[in-house]
């Protein structure tokens, strides 16, 4: 692709590096992005996802990678933002053991400006392949290990956060949850939620994911994915992937909380505008899912892995959301808007 194209993608926004690459023999094609090195190397998993076409692959890459800047900062992490994405030749999440090494040898090339781990169709077994070609892998089963329970951990913190800011009070006993998506997040969400007496209303275009929370949990039932702004909730949780809320679903969902894993869930910044005028609590998907990225960082840190610094840190979560809520409600600002403002400020610093 032209640079000149990339340069006028709307998501560009001045990004450091724009790399795609392919492999002939293996098939492997993607795209690395990396938004900003300002604070430290870039972090950021690698997503395999069936892409319909290099320019959707570009769009996703870029917006993934700059939110993960603005992870960064408001997880208090000193590193950039950055992502890959692989545009899978098929729906099989299976690769070939070929491929994952050629895409080794690619990431090895960026290895002291770019880390990477998991994400959305990598299973923890490609990281490990990924692991013994390249030092720039985060999140081997030897060090930091999956993310996804910590991903899951800060987004039940934020979830806390905004319901202390509601009603000065944190618990989810009682409350109604929508949980879009029981991957490795949602499930994990699912299981905190209702181990503290919420009542679950998950979805999954996976039938043996919902039948597996059936099973699981108590107080749960199954709805359709698309049914996920028809039911009156407490709490709406995406944890599927992005671009649940639409300009249509921010003018109708009738929730009191959206706090949820999945990264991008507003189309664009004009639904976060709309939530807020219409008084639902939306609490920004990068702030919420900071643990995962809390955890793998942990392990690039000078005294090395420690669990009781990430729970904490994914614990802090809680106070930061309450923090955000309150300055959108003093400044009449909706909260994405805030935490854009607060990223944005130490990127130009
Ligand atoms: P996953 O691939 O394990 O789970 C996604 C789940 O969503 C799957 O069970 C899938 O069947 C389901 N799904 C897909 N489309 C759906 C739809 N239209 N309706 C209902 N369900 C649907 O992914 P994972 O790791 O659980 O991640 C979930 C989200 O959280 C993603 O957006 C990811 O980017 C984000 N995230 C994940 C982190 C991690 O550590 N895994 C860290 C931070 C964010």
């Amino acid at each position: 692709m032209e640079q000149s194209l990339i340069k006028k993608n709307p998501q560009f926004d001045n990004h450091e590096l724009v790399s795609f690459f392919f492999d002939k023999e293996t098939g492997l094609r993607g795209i690395i992005a990396i938004h900003s090195t300002k604070l430290g190397p870039a972090v950021g998993g690698t997503r395999y996802f069936p892409y319909n076409s290099d320019e959707e692959a570009l769009e996703d890459v870029l917006r993934l990678s700059r939110s993960m800047s603005y992870k960064c900062i408001l997880a208090g992490v000193k590193y950039g933002g950055g992502k890959c994405v692989l545009i899978a030749p098929s729906q099989n999440k299976i690769k070939a053991k070929e491929y994952l090494e050629a895409y080794g040898r690619i990431l090895k090339e960026y290895s002291t400006k770019f880390f990477t781990g998991e994400d959305v169709g990598m299973s923890q077994n490609d990281i490990e392949i990924l692991g013994k070609i390249t030092p720039n892998i985060i999140g081997t089963k030897a060090k930091a290990g999956d993310p996804s329970p910590w991903a899951a951990l800060s987004t039940y913190y934020a979830i806390r956060g905004a319901l202390k800011f509601l009603y000065g009070d944190t618990s989810l006993k009682g409350k109604k949850i929508i949980i879009k998506g029981l991957g490795k997040v949602g499930m994990e969400l699912a299981r905190l939620a209702n181990e503290e007496g919420a009542i679950l209303l998950v979805s999954d275009v996976d039938k043996k994911r919902t039948d597996q929370a059936l099973k699981s949990f108590k107080n749960v039932s199954v709805i359709a994915p698309s049914e996920f702004s028809s039911h009156e909730c407490d709490i709406f949780a995406p944890c599927a992937l992005g671009k649940d809320i639409t300009d249509y679903i921010a003018q109708k969902i009738e929730v009191k909380i959206i706090c949820g894993a999945a990264n991008n869930q507003l189309v664009s910044e004009k639904e976060g505008v709309t939530l807020f005028k219409r008084g639902v609590v939306y609490v920004p998907d990068y702030v919420a899912n900071g643990g995962g990225l809390i955890n793998v960082v942990a392990e690039l840190s000078n005294g090395g892995y420690n669990k009781e610094n990430v729970l904490q840190k994914c614990k802090n979560i809680e106070d930061e959301v309450v923090t955000i809520l309150k300055e959108s409600k003093e400044t009449d600002t909706a909260p994405s808007e805030i935490a854009d403002r607060i990223a944005k400020r130490a990127l130009e610093q």
